[in-house]
């Protein structure tokens, strides 16, 4: 019932989201998506140097500072689009990037401009559309972390010195790395999700899977939990009315959220574009062909993925709320 559509290119004329079936009379303001937008570009080392101001523009579905329940559309401009860093990829396709699928799907029609539609990019409109679920979800808490980056574990209150470095030295080497970030939504009503298909974990896998560069998700134990047994895995029930007394299931049975935190973990690949040499061929001869990427890249994907994390994740369970009839149509009588 939540319907998002991402369109754009990295380097067209602007990125953006359209959001149909949101309910009516929900306030909204630029103001409101000051601080996830902020987040998704965090100030450590490697991050992609292009800092674009994403200022949104609300084209459509508000009036006076409230949603009409009419398609809502949010852009954003690429003010700093340079397409010319990109030219060498029109025939030398990234090793481990959408490049060359993309360019056999669409018949060489796709825009190639540092990935076009398959950039990094156009996620600024996924966060967009999950700051406007956050607000209809409220009280439900969604926050996401990254718990480990280039196999490194990272507590919650470790020095932030260790990320840094850690991302410094891969930048240095011309390298990038992977990472896991970990979300979870507390204050959930029990029952939201349908058995099979359109279960929690469907609804949310499939959105999280929009997230460029995630190639993973685990809930709850996750892969950990196929090496416990029942008596370990299990979680005590000790309320009628209220969560198990641990959560190795991710506060998901059944495909049914069970009242306990929604946890889930997702794994983020190393980024593509990397400085060191790698084997691609150029498409113009078929010969073999060495490629060191040039523009602007991030080092490290994992660490701007929490904010699109719990976008994702928002806009999965507004639409489950909304199936659940537990967000109504219209948000705020008049
Ligand atoms: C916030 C964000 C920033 C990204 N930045 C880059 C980047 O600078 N360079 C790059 O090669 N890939 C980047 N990516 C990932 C690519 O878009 C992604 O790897 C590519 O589309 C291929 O998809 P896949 O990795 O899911 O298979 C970024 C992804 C996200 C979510």
């Amino acid at each position: 019932l939540f319907r998002v559509a991402i369109w754009g290119e990295s380097h067209g004329e602007a990125v953006g989201a359209t959001i149909d079936g949101c309910p009516a009379g929900l306030p909204l303001a630029v103001e409101d998506f000051v601080a996830d937008l902020a987040r998704r570009w965090p100030d450590l080392p490697g991050v992609s140097p292009r800092r674009e101001p994403d200022r949104p523009r609300l084209l459509s579905g508000v009036c006076a500072g409230c949603t009409t329940g009419a398609p809502l559309t949010i852009a954003f401009e690429n003010a700093t689009a340079r397409p010319v860093d990109y030219e060498q990829l029109q025939n030398l396709p990234r090793p481990g990037h959408a490049d060359l699928p993309a360019r056999r799907k669409f018949g060489g029609w796709n825009d190639p401009r540092g990935g076009g539609h398959f950039s990094g990019r156009l996620t600024v409109g996924l966060t967009a559309a999950g700051v406007v679920a956050k607000k209809l979800l409220a009280p439900i808490a969604i926050h996401a972390r990254v718990v480990e980056i280039g196999g490194t574990a990272l507590a919650a209150d470790a020095d932030p010195s260790t990320l840094s470095s850690l991302l410094s030295e891969a930048a240095q080497a011309g390298d990038s790395l992977g990472g896991v970030v970990e979300c979870r939504a507390g204050g959930l009503p029990v029952g939201l999700g349908e058995p099979f298909f359109d279960s929690v974990e469907s609804i949310v896998s499939h959105l999280v899977f929009a997230i460029p560069g995630v190639k993973a998700i685990e809930f709850g134990a996750g892969f950990s939990g196929a090496r416990l047994r029942g008596s370990q895995f299990n979680d005590p029930i000790v309320a009628a009315d209220g969560p198990p007394a641990t959560n190795h299931a991710g506060g998901v049975n059944g495909g049914l959220t069970n009242g306990a935190d929604l946890v889930f973990r997702v794994a983020v690949r190393p980024t593509a574009s990397i400085a060191l040499p790698q084997q691609t061929i150029d498409l113009r001869t078929g010969a073999p062909a060495e490629l060191r990427t040039t523009g602007r890249h991030d080092g490290c994907i994992a660490v701007r993925v929490p904010v699109i994390l719990e976008a994702a994740c928002a806009t999965a369970l507004a639409d489950l709320m909304l199936i659940e009839q537990r967000l109504p149509r219209i948000a705020e009588r008049r």
